[in-house]
């Protein structure tokens, strides 16, 4: 039989499906449209504002009509040192700038164009599982094969790449490294970074870090830097951000430092796709680098404090809850009998009779099941007032 629309994807559409944020969003927006206050503790979209002196740069250099034109692709050299120096200065640990740096339209983007670059068909990427979806979906686009590893226990998870890596044929060419992690909030250490080098070098794969979260921090825990540990640029490259550390998601802008083979490997792909980041934007981002080293520990602070006020209002209302050592978010066990719905059906609930948004643990793929993830990015007492919704709704609903 003839086909009647002439619109037909690419089949590699099929393998994604649809995105999870979006359809959160889409419940959100239409319960707002209908005059509903939704608590949205969906999306680690931050609500606080940018510091005054990036923002204050902005305008000046928007106003210039020499920034009006296609920007320095890799990054202006400005912007470039001050990514180096400021590795150097949180740590120690020694950059070039031109070669080892490339800055991107947030990190999700350069995670995304670096997978099409490394990884094809045929190629094999372990992926922590759950995961931020685009570190699955980014390879799974490139035509790769993803094998997923439990992120926990530590232990078992150096254990499983070993074990894939002696028994797979062909061997994983790349890890995708989360942390902290999102959504589950799990940190490491420099002997585990020491490690993976060393298992990178022995089984010849290469790594990437997405380290998103590397000032949002608690109770003392510095998150380190995959680079840190010895020889980690012989084998892989790490992303930065300034969504989380600086408040501004919405200005896309991060960064790829390491490796200077594979930072070139993504800048040729970009170079194909597109001209960077507006240069405002850039010269913004060399305040925010150079200039707002104080403002990172106020908000890692502010995030405590919520993490603090959420984690005890759901252990009041009977939730086992770990409390999350760094990170946006609150990565909680849903309890019985409401785990027996399914994850989705649960934020599905809590939406609708609690008007809290939240990400059900499944969105992180399947690994997620039985598990809410909670953004820590509404203030303190519309956290408390979420706790008392949800717990009304769940006083209500019969399972
Ligand atoms: C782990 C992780 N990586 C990357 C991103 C996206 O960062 P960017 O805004 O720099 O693209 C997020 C956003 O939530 C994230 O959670």
């Amino acid at each position: 039989m003839e086909e009647k629309s002439v619109v037909r994807f690419a089949n590699r559409m099929d393998q994604l499906p649809p995105y999870l944020f979006g359809m959160i969003n889409q419940m959100k927006m239409e319960k707002r449209r209908a005059g509903d206050d939704v608590i949205d503790l969906g999306m680690g979209n931050p609500m606080d504002p940018t510091p005054d002196a990036v923002i204050e740069k902005l305008i000046e250099v928007a106003k210039d009509p020499k920034s009006h034109r296609y920007p320095e692709s890799s990054g202006m050299p400005h912007l470039k040192i001050e990514i180096a120096k400021y590795y150097k200065r949180h740590y120690d640990i020694d950059i070039d700038s031109e070669t080892q740096t490339y800055f991107t339209i947030g990190s999700k983007e350069g995670i995304s164009h670096l997978c099409l670059a490394i990884m094809g068909p045929g190629d094999s990427v372990l992926v922590p599982a759950p995961a931020f979806p685009i570190h699955i979906y980014a390879a799974v686009i490139a035509g790769a094969n993803v094998m997923k590893i439990p992120i926990e226990p530590e232990k078992s998870f150096l254990d499983r790449i070993i074990n894939i890596c002696e028994s797979c044929y062909p061997k994983p060419k790349v890890l995708m490294l989360n942390y902290p992690h999102n959504p589950t909030g799990v940190v490491t250490d420099k002997e585990f970074f020491k490690e993976v080098v060393s298992l990178a070098k022995r089984f010849k794969f290469m790594v990437i870090n997405d380290f998103a979260y590397s000032k949002i921090t608690f109770d003392g825990y510095e998150a380190p830097s995959f680079l840190e540990a010895d020889g980690a640029k012989d084998v892989g490259v790490e992303f930065g951000s300034f969504s989380k550390s600086y408040n501004m998601a919405g200005w896309r802008i991060g960064y790829c430092v390491g490796n200077a083979e594979i930072v070139q490997a993504l800048g040729k792909i970009k170079g194909y796709f597109d001209y960077g980041i507006f240069s405002a934007i850039q010269v913004a981002g060399i305040i925010a680098l150079r200039d707002c080293d104080d403002t990172i520990p106020e908000l890692a602070n502010l995030y405590q404090t919520r993490r603090d006020v959420l984690c005890s209002g759901l252990e009041r209302i009977g939730w086992d809850i770990k409390k999350p050592k760094a990170g946006m978010f609150v990565w909680a066990k849903i309890p019985e009998p409401f785990n027996k719905m399914g994850a989705m059906q649960f934020a599905v609930e809590m939406m609708d009779r609690a008007n809290v948004a939240v990400a059900p643990g499944t969105g992180f793929s399947e690994e997620g099941e039985g598990f809410l993830r909670l953004a820590l990015v509404e203030n303190e007492e519309r956290l408390r007032q979420a706790v008392r919704q949800m717990k009304k709704a769940m006083e209500n609903m019969i399972v």
